[in-house]
This record gives structure tokens, C-alpha cells and sequence, in this order.
């Protein structure tokens, strides 16, 4: 059966991350990137156990704010039926496109047999698709897997079975489950992918640099490229700008501030900011070589950090709201949950 176009308006793309990817860090970025350079943002995933979730909750992850961007909504679960109502209800409040999770490592997606799972199991990745895509014959569904659970072995078949089950675009993160955020890539799987599907295929994993985009697509063949925690240091790595100090801290004083304005604590809002500062490279704000890191991550004190970072900046800590925000993002999401760790098993994707 056709699948409805692909809505991104470039080809790179910026990742779901669960405790990162809600609106108020997503809406910053696509403001900082136009629709040539970043071609759309997913929500971080949206867990479905045995129910199809309500609306509000589908709303909520999408933000109130609509960009030229597409945001996917991203989902996981294994129970099909309550994945494809929630799909449905997902395009109701109004999801350009759906994102199915194959990847996520967590002990609970294992258990529950979703998330990266699946990828033991090519036969259920494409029932799962198939449900999902029959049930939004109007809107592109998408699967995003790793390499493969132990291994990399049968990363065609993963790729087909998606392929088969009605993807419009599948993402492969290059790393297995087992390799879980390892610092070695190995990108001969992504073009293993591309080469055994005749969909879009997205590759992801190891992207650290502006030009790391192009050549990703360029050595491995595949149509689009996607950052995950590249884009947690450097919010303009779509575009390639070189912002200064000030910029980059202002950045962060408008996610503090953000955050601040759904009702998170300065020390909530402040670990949020230094879960970006363990990645940040933009402005040189972290030093050559990120060798200032330490010093911003040893900031005890969540006040004094922020007015750091409005030192930086080059001013006092504004009082008055960012123009350039939205009037209201909804119902914050999980303030002060999220985490972004520079390697090790962090429980998604
Ligand atoms: C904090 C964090 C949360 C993540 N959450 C998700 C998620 O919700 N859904 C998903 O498909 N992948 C998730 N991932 C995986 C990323 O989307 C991406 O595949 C991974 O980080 C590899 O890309 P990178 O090397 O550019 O970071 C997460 C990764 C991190 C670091």
C-alpha cells in the first residue's frame, strides 16, 4: 500500500530522547534552526502497556507549538491493539507522523517485550508496524531499531521486516543493544540497512559534528541522518553556526527560564541545564575541549549557576519573559527527570 510522504523539510534530524526531547528543549531548538537545515524533531517515547493512551497525554508530548518541522510521536509498546488506537488518537490531536521504538534497552520495555526487544523477533517488528500503519492510513509511520539486540547479524532482516510491515522511513541506530551507548561506531551497518530496503532509511549514532551529518548519508547511503546527544551540546549542529559564548549561554538561561515558567524549582530547572552542560560544546562556554566542564557541573548551588551562566551571557538574569517563546508549552513533562549521559545504559532508545 502507498505510504503518505515523508513531512520532513531537510533531511537531519533531531532524535528522541526520553527526559530531553519534551517541548521546552525541542521548541528551543527548531527555533534556532530553520526548516532547511533541520528537517523535524520526535517526542521521546510515549509508553503504551495495555490501553490506548488518552488524548491529553498524546497532546502534551506533542507541545502547543507547531514549527514548518514535523514532530513525530514517538511510541512503544507491544500490546497492538492499544498501540494502534493510541496511533490513531495520536493523529487525532494532530501527529504528523507516528515513530515506533524497537530500540529502547530498559529492563521494564525487556519485560514487557517492547522497545529493543522486538529486535530479537524480526516477525513481530513487522506485525507490529503493520498494525500501527494500518490503523493511520493517512500519516507515514516510521520504526526506529538498533543494529540488533546481540549483535549486528541480522540487521537486514530487521530493516525488511520493517520494510514489510508498511514503514515509510526506518531509523537504525548503529549501535546493538548490547553495545548500549559504546563511543565506537560502526557505520557499515547503516549502509547494510540502506542497501537491503527500498524506504528511507535514517542513520544515527556517532554523529558529533556539523559535517558529520553530510558525510554519515554520504558514506553509508542512507537518505537522512539523525543527532541524538550531539544536539544536547551544540542545539545548532543543523545548521553549522559557530554561536559565541553569550549565545550559548543564553540558550541556556531560555531552558532554565523555560522550565522555570512550567513550574520546575531553580534546582530542578538547574539540573536539567547541566544535564546539557555534560555534552555542551557550543560557544566554547565548557573550554578547549570541554576542560571548564568540571567547573559547571561541580556548581553545587542552582541560583549561582544561573547567574553564571547570565554572566556569560553578558548581562543580569532577564526578569522578563523570552519574546521568542511560546505563550505556554502545556503541561510541563517530567521536569527534572531526564538524564543525557555522555556513554554508559541510560534506559531508551
Ligand atoms: C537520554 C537519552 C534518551 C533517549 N531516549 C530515546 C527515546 O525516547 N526514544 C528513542 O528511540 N531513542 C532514545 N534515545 C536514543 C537516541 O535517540 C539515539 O538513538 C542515540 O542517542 C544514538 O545517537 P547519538 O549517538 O547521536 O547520541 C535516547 C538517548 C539518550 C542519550
Amino acid at each position: 500500500m502507498p505510504r503518505p510522504p515523508l513531512p520532513f523539510t531537510a533531511p537531519h534530524l533531531l532524535a528522541p530522547m526520553e527526559g530531553v526531547t519534551e517541548p521546552s528543549f525541542r521548541d528551543l531548538v527548531l527555533l534556532r534552526n530553520e526548516p532547511a537545515a533541520l528537517g523535524g524533531a520526535f517526542t521521546e517515547f510515549v509508553r503504551v502497556i495495555d490501553r490506548p493512551l488518552p488524548r491529553r497525554v498524546l497532546a502534551r508530548h506533542l507541545g502547543a507549538r507547531r514549527f514548518p518541522q514535523p514532530v513525530g510521536l514517538q511510541l512503544m509498546g507491544a500490546e497492538l491493539d492499544a498501540l494502534a488506537e493510541t496511533a490513531r488518537r495520536a493523529v487525532e490531536v494532530g501527529a504528523p507522523l507516528v515513530d515506533l521504538n524497537f530500540g529502547c534497552p530498559a529492563k521494564g520495555a525487556l519485560r514487557g517485550c517492547a522497545g529493543s526487544a522486538v529486535l530479537r523477533d524480526p516477525g513481530q517488528l513487522e506485525r507490529t508496524v503493520r498494525a500501527v500503519a494500518k490503523a493511520v492510513p493517512d500519516r507515514p509511520v516510521s520504526a526506529k531499531i538498533r543494529a540488533g539486540y546481540d549483535d549486528a547479524e541480522r540487521v537486514e532482516d530487521l530493516a525488511r521486516a520493517a520494510e514489510a510491515g508498511g514503514a515509510a522511513l526506518l531509523t537504525v541506530h548503529c549501535r546493538t543493544r548490547a553495545e548500549a551507548y559504546c563511543d565506537e561506531v560502526d557505520w557499515t551497518r547503516l549502509s547494510r540497512a540502506a542497501a537491503a530496503v527500498t524506504i528511507p532509511v535514517c542513520g544515527n549514532g556517532g554523529v558529533r559534528t556539523h559535517a558529520d551529518l553530510a558525510r554519515l548519508r554520504r558514506e553509508t547511503g542512507c537518505r537522512l541522518a539523525m543527532v541524538g546527544r550531539a544536539a544536547c551540546g551544540d542545539p545548532w549542529i543543523f545548521t553549522g553556526t559557530r554561536v559565541t559564548a553569550a549565545e550559548a549561554a543564553r540558550f541556556l538561561l531560555d531552558y532554565a527560564q523555560t522550565l522555570r515558567s512550567l513550574g520546575a524549582s531553580a534546582k530542578g530547572a538547574a539540573g536539567r541545564v547541566k544535564q546539557l552542560l555534560v555534552h555542551w560544546t557550543a560557544g566554547g562556554l565548557t573550554g578547549l575541549d570541554g576542560a571548564q566542564r568540571a567547573s559547571w557541573l561541580r556548581e553545587t548551588d542552582a541560583e549561582r549557576l544561573l547567574a553564571r551562566l547570565a554572566e556569560a551571557e553578558g548581562g543580569a538574569p532577564r526578569s522578563a519573559r523570552n519574546p521568542e517563546l511560546p505563550e505556554t508549552h502545556g503541561e510541563v513533562l517530567a521536569v527534572g527527570r531526564g538524564r543525557c549521559p555522555a556513554a554508559g545504559p541510560v534506559p531508551a532508545g
